[in-house]
């Protein structure tokens, strides 16, 4: 059973058409990172794969069930997603606690069926694996970006989800945080079984953590392994020219 099957997608807003017969596979739990030039479509291919846009064609299995036409709750539970951009409502002032705490509404709708204190406990586990376990009393919204985006990916993992979808999760951390996060995502990954799918314009981040890179462009994917001599300089190639100021330069793993 495949991870993540994709065949053939077709998915947009109104009119307009992002991605167009979209093909991806991933067989095992691997670090993927998604890059791809501005309005190339990442975005979009992770909002179908949260289940929060739903695919005007094509395949698209997760975790063996296919979900192109209803996405079910059963899948959902195993999905954590970081948005682009939070949308979380400032108007109201809620506690870093409760925006973590927030990440299990798909799991426990009913919350009896999880203890007051066992969700203490995976709030204080997920925030202390960020570091952040000082800030639970903390006003979220009284945070810096770079905290924030570490809440928020806190908030996806206290799930403790198979699939991990996070769109420009380093965008706000510094140089530092950025390899504290890479680390435990890679961890995720080879201790824990997960799958990460992170959406990324660096990469040179891409190329030295991930098993695989997918760069979406013209609607459709290409999917390149990074220790693959061959493979890198495709990818290289590839990218796009407007973005080619950030290719890293060439190293050991190039050859
Ligand atoms: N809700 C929406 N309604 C209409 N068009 C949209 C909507 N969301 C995105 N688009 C359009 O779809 C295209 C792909 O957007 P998407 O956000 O998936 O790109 P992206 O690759 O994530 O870009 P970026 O690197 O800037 O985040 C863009 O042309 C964008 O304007
Ligand atoms: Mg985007």
């Amino acid at each position: 059973m495949s991870i993540i099957e994709i065949r053939g997608l077709s998915a947009g807003y109104g009119r307009k058409t992002v991605l167009s017969n979209l093909n991806l596979v991933i067989t095992k739990p691997s670090f993927v990172s998604v890059i791809g030039p501005n309005g190339a479509g990442k975005t979009t291919l992770l909002r179908v794969l949260a289940g929060l846009l739903r695919p005007r064609g094509g395949l698209v299995k997760i975790l063996g069930v296919d979900v192109s036409k209803k996405f079910p709750s059963s899948i959902k539970v195993r999905l954590g997603y970081v948005p682009q951009r939070d949308s979380i409502n400032y108007a109201v002032p809620v506690t870093v606690f409760d925006v973590i705490v927030s990440g299990l509404i798909d799991v426990c709708p009913a919350p009896r069926t999880v203890t007051k204190r066992e969700v203490r406990q995976r709030a204080c586990r997920v925030a202390s694996a960020l570091g952040i376990d000082d800030l639970l009393d903390s006003y979220f919204h009284e945070l810096s970006g770079g905290l924030q985006q570490r809440v928020l990916l806190a908030r996806a993992l206290i799930k403790d989800p198979d699939i991990l979808l996070l769109d420009e999760p380093l965008s706000n951390l510094d140089e530092a945080t950025q390899q504290e996060v890479l680390k435990l995502l890679r961890h995720l990954v080879d201790k824990h079984l997960k799958t990460v799918i992170m959406v990324t314009h660096d990469l040179d981040v891409a190329l030295e953590w991930s098993d695989l890179v997918v760069l979406i462009s013209r609607g459709g994917a290409r999917t390149f392994k990074p220790g693959v001599h061959e493979d890198v300089e495709r990818l290289l190639e590839s990218y796009p020219e407007e973005e080619r100021k950030i290719i890293p330069s060439r190293r050991p793993y190039c050859g």
